[in-house]
């Protein structure tokens, strides 16, 4: 039986490495982007595979406007969504949320309406431990499956509102909805405005790294491969209608994470500097795996210390990739390889 995934938000960071590793290892038969490709959203991220592989089909639309998702399960009827699109920077969602219901509430309801209408066999909500809110320092306390909701920012609460409404069609319509939710990833082919992207980037041009309040602020850092893997495990063999989180036990202070940098970038402490923190910071998060690994065999394959040093490394051979986001030229792609289509 022939499989079709889509994979929304395809062209940005987590969806793209999804994507590359989908097709390496021959995953499915089809695999179907459906990108609206905001500012986050970098077509050359995809660009060997959209040249080469013509298992790869790339369709720029919005997941908000119900056309444009009809348009792609009536074409392609896949068998599979994952559905990884997303506003996803929380500095963004609070200077406006209004982008926030409208892609991550509003876009996943129109996701999800398509789906059952096409009896689509399993959807994949791709989501965030932010929707636990935070825990404190100096606790052992962890994220886990049966918690409560109760999120801070209006990007965790636009997260957790979709995940509400995944969890409501598998209650009320028997639709096979999974559910992950990950803590922090890192890796190739992040937007530089997130933590460390954007400390690689300054690092590199020895401009200065802007950190957050008191710095001690932690997060629990897993490699976007091992994400990627844990969403396919989650995929194949979860239970309908669960959550897994997902994590790797790899807790850092912001800190820690800057210091680690400047040494992998043979910068020197000079560069550091403590800005204004961010309104509503969460403490802490800290992600308990115990079921996403019992149940699915999924555990993560990528050791913080060899994760960190090949991304710094990847962002220093490919400085073009991040100069052409820099100047804007990223955004050129969709026209110069879809003009005249
Ligand atoms: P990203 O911002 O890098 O990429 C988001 C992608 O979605 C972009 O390609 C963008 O063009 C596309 N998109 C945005 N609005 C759209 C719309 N209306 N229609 C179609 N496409 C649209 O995000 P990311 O960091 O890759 O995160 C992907 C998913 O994983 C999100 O759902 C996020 O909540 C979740 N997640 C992220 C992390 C993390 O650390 N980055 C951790 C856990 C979960
Ligand atoms: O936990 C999963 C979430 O991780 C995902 O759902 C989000 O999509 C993703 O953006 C990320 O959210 P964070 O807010 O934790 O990531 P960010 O990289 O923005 O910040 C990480 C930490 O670093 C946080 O404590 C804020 C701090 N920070 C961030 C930036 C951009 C700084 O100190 N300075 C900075 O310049």
């Amino acid at each position: 039986m022939s499989t079709t995934w889509l994979v929304t938000g395809g062209a940005g960071f987590i969806g793209s490495n999804f994507v590359r590793l989908a097709l390496e290892e021959s995953r499915a038969d089809k695999v179907v982007v459906l990108d609206a490709l905001t500012y986050a959203g970098n077509l050359e991220n995809l660009l060997p595979y959209l040249e080469g592989d013509k298992r790869l089909v790339f369709v720029r639309g919005d997941i908000a406007k119900a056309p444009d998702v009809e348009a792609v399960f009536a074409e392609h009827a896949p068998t599979q969504v994952f559905h990884f699109a997303a506003e996803s920077h929380v500095d963004r969602s609070i200077d406006d949320p209004a982008p926030f219901v409208y892609t991550n509430v509003l876009g996943t309801q129109v996701l999800l309406n398509a789906a059952r209408r096409h009896a689509t066999k399993r959807f994949v909500m791709v989501s965030t431990d932010e929707v636990y809110g935070a825990l404190a320092l100096g606790t052992t306390d962890r994220f886990h499956e049966k918690l409560p909701y109760n999120p801070s920012s209006p990007y965790a609460a636009s997260k957790a509102s979709a995940d509400l409404l995944a969890k409501a069609m598998f209650h009320t319509y028997g639709m096979d909805v999974v559910i992950t939710n990950c803590s922090n990833n890192y890796g190739p082919y992040q937007f530089p405005e997130k933590l460390i992207p954007l400390m690689i980037m300054n690092a590199f041009a020895g401009e200065s790294l802007p950190v957050y309040g008191d710095g001690l602020y932690v997060r629990d850092w897993i490699h976007v491969e091992d994400h990627c893997r844990g969403v396919m495990a989650v995929a194949e063999r979860g239970r309908a209608g669960e959550t897994y989180c997902i994590g790797t036990e790899n807790e850092q202070p912001n800190i820690a994470i800057v210091r680690k940098i400047l040494e992998l970038t043979g910068r020197d402490e000079s560069l550091i500097r403590y800005v204004k923190d961010r309104p509503g910071h969460d403490r802490r998060y800290s992600i308990d795996p115990t079921k996403v690994k019992a149940e699915t065999g999924w555990s993560p394959q990528i050791a913080w210390e060899e994760g960190i040093r090949s991304t710094v490394e990847w962002y220093r051979s490919n400085a073009q990739w991040l100069q052409r986001i820099k100047s804007g030229e990223f955004r050129s792609y969709y026209d110069k390889m879809y003009a005249g289509r």
